[in-house]
């Protein structure tokens, strides 16, 4: 079928004005994903109905569907190629429903996390899950790669904040797993299934989250130690001291921090630390005046463990603080396009990882920046390498970045971005063989034509 064949065949579902084709679709922006449109049709529908007829025309017609949501996603998740129709989300963006006193959003898939984050905040309420994406990404795309984000460590990840939602199946049956309960046992939790599989076995488009209790006050702090055994040592204070008040602890070794502290003309703290750190702790009622962050700050100089500190006195410096953090994309506006890694360790071998890392791709790979930084509470470190010109220094990147990785046990290739098409090659190293073929098996089962999201995840099932 070609792209005109295809267009008309859906606007009889979804009406001529959300088929989008040609220039329509060249003056979009890919995102992440340079590839998100070279399938060249995109499907905006207005409706679960509409999504469920779209699966059935497409199952019927030998056609393949990726689901879309703000593009942000870092594994080529969203690429398209010819045959494959585009489906964004986007025009199903209504928050349905928020009820304060059970604690419950329910939106449509197509809802940024920034609309949940801005109408529950009146409330005082704020989702579990944040990243630095949320004024784009979208709870459909959120749900389906079970993001993480900055405040995993305090609230889990999506899987955690997510109590119900619909999905449609390749086949079209709309499948209501629809549930605002905090404990509910009835039977499986298929809508686990769903969360976390890339939109592989049904398309997500309408959901419930949990909403948090929103601090009054937050106070940030940016550190500095002389190395990662400190910082894991004022990790370890920190949950002691703060508890269920600690919402994010995150980390930077000093490549990447140098270059996000350069762009912005401030580093905000001394230049010479072996890593740095932001700690964000939440105060809930009328606490007044609270100094307990900066307190911490000086019990741990005085304990030798940090060099330097500094606790926001404004949000203007609180932002700062989180932009030396979030902007990774200052990496590759100075240093060109890099390859982008969310490995996952136990904290305890996270420094002699990084150090073989480092050593290894000084070594093998001559000319190659590594920029390092992540969320430390979770053990979930972020890696850009570049540039990488090649297939044949990607692949030396990669042999570096997983070779290393596999000389530790209890490893994750992904911690939070998922497979996609980029590590479909690696998803063996982090699962075993019967563990794979039970995700086969399950695929297969939902989706035996498929249709859905194709070649993502698995290397083997085409
Ligand atoms: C972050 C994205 C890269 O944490 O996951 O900035
Ligand atoms: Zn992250």
């Amino acid at each position: 079928m070609d792209i005109n064949q295809i267009s008309e065949l859906f606007t009889l579902v979804t009406g001529a004005q959300n088929v989008i084709t040609g220039e329509r679709l060249a003056l979009r922006n890919t995102g992440y994903c340079a590839a998100s449109y070279d399938g060249g049709v995109l499907l905006t529908p207005g409706s679960a109905q509409e999504v469920s007829g779209i699966c059935r025309l497409a199952a019927d017609n030998g056609l393949t569907i990726v689901p879309q949501g703000g593009l942000t996603g870092l594994v080529q998740g969203t690429a398209t190629a010819s045959g494959q129709v585009a489906l964004s989300l986007e025009k199903m963006n209504r928050i349905l429903d928020l009820d304060p006193v059970q604690g419950v959003v329910t939106a449509e898939a197509g809802v940024t996390l920034q609309q949940v984050i801005d109408a529950a905040e009146p409330l005082g309420l704020a989702p579990g899950v944040d990243l630095p994406s949320r004024g784009s990404c979208t709870l459909g795309g959120i749900a389906s790669t079970n993001a993480g984000g900055i405040q995993a460590i305090r609230y889990g990840m999506a899987r955690d904040n997510i109590l119900g939602l619909e999905a449609v199946l390749a086949d079209g049956t709309l499948l209501d797993l629809s549930n605002t309960l905090l404990k509910n046992n009835a039977g499986y939790d298929l809508k686990q299934l769903f969360i976390g599989s890339e939109g592989t076995l049904g398309i997500i488009t309408k959901l419930t989250l949990r909403l948090h209790s929103r601090p009054s006050s937050v106070q940030t702090a940016l550190i500095g130690c002389a190395g990662t055994e400190d910082l894991f040592q004022v990790l370890a204070s920190a949950r002691k001291v703060f508890g269920g008040s600690l919402l994010s602890f995150e980390a930077m070794w000093p490549e990447f921090f140098t270059q996000i502290a350069t762009h912005l003309g401030t580093g905000l703290v001394s230049p010479d630390c072996g890593i740095y750190g932001v700690i964000e702790t939440g105060h809930w009622g009328d606490v007044g005046q609270d100094d307990t962050l900066t307190a911490f700050l000086a019990q741990c100089y005085e304990n030798g463990i940090l060099l330097d500190g500094v606790a926001a006195q404004s949000e203007s410096q609180r932002r700062t603080i989180w932009q030396l953090r979030e902007d990774a994309d200052v990496i590759e506006s100075r240093k060109g396009p890099c390859l982008s890694y969310d490995v996952g360790l136990c904290l305890s071998d996270i420094p002699g990882y990084v150090e073989q890392l480092q050593e290894q791709i000084a070594r093998e790979c001559p000319g190659v920046g590594c920029y390092v930084f992540g969320h430390m509470g979770d053990g979930n470190l972020h890696i850009m390498a570049g540039p990488a010109p090649d297939p044949a220094s990607h692949a030396a990147i990669d042999g570096a970045i997983y070779g290393v990785l596999q000389q530790f046990p209890g490893t994750t290739v992904s911690a939070e971005h998922g497979i996609g098409l980029e590590k479909r090659a690696q998803l063996p190293l982090s699962r075993p063989a019967p563990a794979l073929a039970a995700m086969r098996r399950l695929k297969t089962t939902f989706d035996p034509q498929l249709m859905l999201n194709p070649f993502k995840v698995f290397l083997d099932l085409s």
